[in-house]
């Protein structure tokens, strides 16, 4: 792995893999599209203003108990409460994905969420990464990037770098299942096109993104089960 503070990449490069620097994920909140009528009650029955409570650990840190609007989204507890401001919402409408975190259960599973349709009560209890859960930082302060974050930017895999975020958490979640269930050689072409196919771009033609994601499974040991 590459100490991202000696690699020759540019400020918003490693924004989009991390979700580090804040004002970029406020800027682009702001400036995405609206849902086409207003968010639906939720699904608990309670009025959007009444109250729930969360508590949730999300990237090693517990929060809570706390109370929260029975209407408000993870993704605004993530911007919001917690001040994780590196999920992106995209759509707003559980479309494009770019807004997924990883739920991680008690049996050692893991999946994809998407924040902008799910309630913050959903995760009461839950174990929960972000993007900005994946690099680890030194002891120097400096971050050493996840290697499928570090895959990303050696292909080049994005553009405006939006929907990387998602990306991130998709090809994590994939990885890990397919260390716990690996496929032959020849289905990992297929098992990279499940993992990914909710992951929408709006600028790439995707391909990058696959290559950086075969890149990673074939170089992690256990991923295939007849590598040689
Ligand atoms: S922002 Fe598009 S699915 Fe959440
Ligand atoms: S790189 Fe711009 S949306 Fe994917």
């Amino acid at each position: 792995m590459t100490d991202v503070s000696s690699a020759p990449l540019a400020a918003s490069d490693a924004t989009a893999t991390t979700g580090a620097v804040q004002d970029v994920s406020g800027a682009s909140a702001a400036s995405a599209p609206a849902p086409a009528s207003a968010p639906a009650a939720p699904a608990n029955g309670k009025k959007p203003w009444e109250t729930l409570p969360v508590t949730v650990k999300v990237n090693g840190i517990s929060h809570g108990p706390m109370d929260v609007p029975a209407g408000l989204m993870m993704i605004d507890f993530l911007h919001e409460t917690l001040g994780l401001t590196g999920s992106r919402l995209g759509c707003g409408q559980g479309i494009c994905h770019a807004c997924v975190v990883i739920v991680d259960h008690a049996d050692g599973s893991s999946e994809t969420v998407r924040t902008c349709i799910t309630g913050a009560n959903y995760f009461d209890g839950k174990t929960v990464r972000t993007v900005e859960g994946h690099a680890v930082p030194g002891t120097d302060g400096k971050l050493t990037l996840a290697p499928i974050q570090q895959a990303f930017l050696d292909h080049f895999s994005f553009q405006c770098g939006y929907c990387t975020p998602g990306f991130v958490n998709a090809a994590t979640v994939l990885i890990e299942g397919l260390k716990r269930n690996p496929v032959a050689r020849a289905d990992l072409e297929a098992a990279i096109t499940a993992g990914l196919n909710d992951q929408i771009c709006r600028c790439t033609g995707y391909v990058r993104y696959y290559e950086a994601v075969r890149d990673v499974v074939l170089r992690t040991p256990g991923c295939i089960k007849d590598a040689k």
